[in-house]
């Protein structure tokens, strides 16, 4: 076993740098990427007409996800388990490439170190696939 302290763990948020407000500016061009782009058009129709609310809630999310403060519990009551969040949604291979196609956009910023991609995007890869429900 070669475990490291954790004081010389480097979280995604730690490199990201800029905190929350870091985060929100990726969840907010992944949305506006979804709303303006027509190869999101099926993932655009599944959410709500205003986006404000699920800006909020995937900033919270992804903070505690990338190793920053567990947000999303504290501010979006208690939180919610992230499959039973989806199962309301018909998430196909179409949907599940349309959302990484947004999130790619997103993580492909100046903003964003070539390494917290490299960390994230398999992550999110795998994420999404067992978030597929059909
Ligand atoms: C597999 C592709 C995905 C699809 C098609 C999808 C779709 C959706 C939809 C339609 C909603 C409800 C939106 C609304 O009410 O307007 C939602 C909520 C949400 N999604 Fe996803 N999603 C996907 C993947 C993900 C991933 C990978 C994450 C996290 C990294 C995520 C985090 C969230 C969160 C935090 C919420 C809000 C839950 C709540 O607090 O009510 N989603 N998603």
């Amino acid at each position: 076993m070669s475990a490291e302290p954790s004081s010389l763990r480097v979280t995604p948020y730690e490199l990201l740098g800029g905190g929350e407000d870091a985060v929100r500016r990726i969840v907010d061009r992944f949305y506006d990427r979804m709303e303006s782009a027509p190869e999101a058009r099926e993932l655009r129709a599944m959410h709500a007409a205003d986006l404000g609310p699920m800006r909020e809630r995937l900033a919270w999310f992804l903070t505690g996800w990338l190793g920053g403060p567990a947000v999303y519990a504290e501010r979006a009551g208690g939180g919610k388990c992230m499959s039973t969040a989806h199962e309301p949604f018909a998430i196909d291979e179409r949907v599940r490439q349309q959302w990484m196609w947004c999130m790619r956009g997103a993580l492909d910023a100046p903003d964003v170190p070539a390494g917290v991609r490299a960390m994230v995007e398999p992550a999110l890869e795998r994420m999404t696939g067992f978030l597929r429900n059909c």
